[in-house]
């Protein structure tokens, strides 16, 4: 399924996570193909690659929110002491789900239900998820909106979603995901619908909370400036294949996989934060070359490229999926 060896992709001797060839097929769509990455405790990694690139599929996976009727998975997600989240039942993801690993999803007006009261949904995960009283998840719901910078929470805990302004209900989405002090914090773009001010104050707020808990998360995030500012590590999505991995810093300042510079480069020549999709697109999943998938755009692709896959080969501290690499800097 992938020649990438359990192995090389090891990066401590216990990480909290570690996705090794996850492999995942709807029809005859291989949405990921092979991919391998690990999350060491208390660390932050950035899933970064254009639109369709396959990175919330991940993090639907490692919430356990694909259905095996819905897409066939291969290969391997370790979780602490659980083997492989992808052979949980619903009982196992009972759980895990909102307890060990929770989500913030990137539209929190869609995602916060519209009947029910901020305190009535914060209350409810309260007292599901960890047996509180209604008195003590009352309280508890109050500090929790306290601690994401809710102004009046007291009165706040009334409110409807649509009363409240989407950095605010992102907040609360934050405060719900917390609320069990997670080990696994699963954060799909979840600033893309706020504006630039407010997207910066979020992402520091959730890196604040998962600091001062030990807490490890995962990022969904276009953006490769943002990734590296804001998170220890980066791996680089495209068309569901792994193309690079490596701290932050190393990974901005020196690309070595030709779609990682790309990324770059469209960074830098917008001269903003907001990266627009390289042009071309990521071809059809239903018609991807054998080998990289990224070898029907990529400006080093040698004829090898198509037929065979790159291996996800380790170079110092990265890994790096390339038969013709950009040069070290
Ligand atoms: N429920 C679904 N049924 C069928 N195909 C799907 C489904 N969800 C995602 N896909 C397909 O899987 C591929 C990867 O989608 P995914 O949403 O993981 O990408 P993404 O990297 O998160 O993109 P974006 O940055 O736009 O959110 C896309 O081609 C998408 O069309
Ligand atoms: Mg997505």
């Amino acid at each position: 399924m992938t020649g990438v060896s359990s192995d090389v992709v090891r990066v401590d001797a216990a990480p909290l996570l570690a996705i090794d060839g996850l492999t995942l097929e709807r029809g005859q769509s291989r949405i990921l193909d092979g991919v391998s990455l690990t999350l060491g405790r208390g660390e932050t990694l950035a899933l970064v690659g254009e639109s369709g690139a396959g990175k919330s599929t991940i993090a639907f996976a490692l919430m356990g929110l694909i259905g095996r009727t819905e897409a066939r998975i291969a290969g391997k997600m370790r979780f602490d002491e659980v083997d492989d989240l992808a052979s949980l039942n619903e009982r196992g993801w009972s759980r895990l789900r909102g307890r060990r690993i929770a989500m913030v999803f990137q539209d929190a007006g869609a995602a916060l239900d519209p009947c029910y009261t901020v305190g009535g949904q914060l209350v409810s995960v309260l007292r599901r998820q960890l047996g509180l009283g209604k008195r003590e998840a009352r309280e508890r719901a109050l500090a929790l909106l306290e601690g994401v910078g809710i102004n009046d929470p007291e009165a706040r805990l009334s409110a409807y979603p649509h009363e409240l302004s989407g950095g605010m209900q992102q907040r609360i989405m934050v405060a719900i995901a917390l609320a069990c002090n997670p080990e696994l914090l699963l954060a799909d773009e979840p600033t893309s619908a706020l504006d630039v001010t407010i997207q910066a104050q979020i992402i520091r707020l959730i890196l604040t909370e998962i600091r001062a808990r030990g807490a490890s998360c995962v990022f969904v995030l276009h953006d490769l400036a943002l990734a590296s500012q804001s998170c220890d590590r980066i791996v680089v999505l495209y068309a569901g294949q792994v193309m690079e991995a490596g701290p932050s810093r190393g990974i901005l300042e020196n690309p070595r996989h030709p779609y990682t510079r790309l990324l770059k480069s469209c960074v830098l020549e917008i001269g903003t934060t907001t990266l627009d999709p390289p042009e071309g697109g990521v071809p059809s999943y239903d018609d991807m070359p054998a080998g990289c998938r990224f070898a029907t755009r990529c400006p080093n692709a040698l004829q090898r490229c198509v037929a065979e896959r790159p291996p996800l080969a380790p170079e110092g501290e990265r890994l790096i999926a390339c038969f013709n690499p950009e040069p070290r800097s």
